[in-house]
């Protein structure tokens, strides 16, 4: 049977305050310190095969295909593997030429999404390794699969996902650290890496006592009709991820952009009817993008800021601060979606929309 409410309004507010749990369940009996690496008892891979990668394709659909830009943008820095990230929609019909050593991982929550079976199976018939990283057991992609990683998120209701991304986040970095130890990587790196992850159920954690201010800035902005959200770097999906859980279930229009690309485009919506998220934590772009906030700012538009704690510069330029707390670049996406995740939900609550059940969509596609 479905999962109870347990006392939360709606199942999508409920998911989002399990990610701390859902986040420390990805990471069960999967760190290793003896070898400062990550384990996967289900990939089915000899160790030979796995080092012989010399690529990575990441495929997916709506949120899952947020995640695995996640997961270009650190199993390339962690491990130093190039990736390449498909719309399964895309990969299947667009029929890529794809070298020998190239493994394909479908990232899906409910594992039944069409086009990302269809992606997997097509791979899989020109003798592709194709791996799930999947929440629902003995899904059918999990079955098409030659093995894969299960996120033991437990069940997902709300339509718009919410720990399923976080999770596969964090299996992804998994990945991206086991890769790593393989190849460059060393001891005392991939080490770091593991303190980095055990902090992570904190982290997220502490970001979640954001949810009351969050609701007092929704009360903000219920009316607007557009909402960019605005990141860089590993925060470039979060963007995404903010705008396209906006778009879900309170059906305003919202556009995620790379923050530096702003200026060839979405600067021209800017006015003080249409506010900016900015995702902005300490990092090494950090500066770049208090400029994209003056240029908003310049232009009379309203700035909602995610920033890092103990950020001392944002306050003067954003109208309003979500603070949430600093972690590495690699795992600061699965922190700064909370108060994303968070706003949308407020927002849809203060339009009177169906939060866990939003018009028009399915919580898995299997259509294509
Ligand atoms: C649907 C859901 C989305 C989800 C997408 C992919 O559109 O509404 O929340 O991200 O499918 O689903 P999957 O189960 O493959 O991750």
């Amino acid at each position: 049977g479905e999962a109870s409410m347990d006392g939360y309004d709606h199942y999508m507010l409920k998911e989002i305050y399990e990610q701390p749990e859902s986040i420390r369940n990805a990471m069960r009996g999967r760190l290793d310190d003896q070898n400062a690496t990550a384990i996967f008892g289900g990939l089915n891979l000899t160790p030979q095969q796995l080092r012989s990668v010399e690529r990575i394709i990441l495929t997916g659909c709506g949120t899952s295909w947020h995640s695995a830009l996640v997961g270009e943008y650190l199993i390339e820095e962690l491990a130093r593997i190039p990736v390449n990230v498909e719309y399964a929609s895309e990969l299947r019909y667009r029929n890529p030429p794809i070298e020998n050593n190239t493994l394909v991982f479908g990232i899906t929550q409910s594992g039944e999404t069409a086009d990302t079976l269809a992606a997997l199976n097509e791979t899989k018939r020109k003798g592709h390794r194709t791996l799930a990283i999947c929440n629902v057991v003995a899904s059918s992609i999990a079955q098409a699969a030659d093995g894969g990683v299960y996120l033991h998120a437990g069940p997902e209701i709300g339509v718009a996902s919410t720990k399923a991304y976080t999770s596969q986040c964090c299996v992804l970095a998994m990945l991206g650290l086991f890769f790593g130890r393989m190849r460059h990587l060393s001891f005392e790196g991939g080490q770091r890496l593991i303190e980095e992850l055990r902090r992570l159920p904190n982290a997220v954690q502490q970001a979640l006592t954001c949810d009351e201010q969050v609701k007092e800035v929704a009360k903000k902005y219920a009316d607007a009709s557009t909402v960019l959200y605005l990141g860089r770097q590993y925060n470039f999906p979060t963007a995404l991820e903010g705008a396209l859980k906006l778009k879900e279930i309170s059906y305003i229009h919202a556009e995620g952009y790379p923050a530096a690309e702003m200026k060839h485009g979405p600067i021209a919506l800017v006015d003080d009817a249409t506010p900016s998220v900015f995702i902005v934590p300490q990092g090494s772009t950090y500066e770049k993008v208090l400029a994209n906030m003056e240029e908003v700012k310049a232009r009379g538009g309203p700035i909602i800021a995610v920033a890092s704690h103990d950020d001392a510069h944002v306050e003067a330029i954003a109208d309003d601060v979500i603070r949430v707390p600093q972690v590495q670049g690699f795992l600061q996406p699965i922190v700064t979606v909370v108060p994303l995740q968070l706003l949308s939900y407020h927002i849809a609550l203060l339009r009177g929309c169906d939060v866990d059940k939003p018009r028009n969509l399915a919580k898995s596609v299997t259509v294509e």
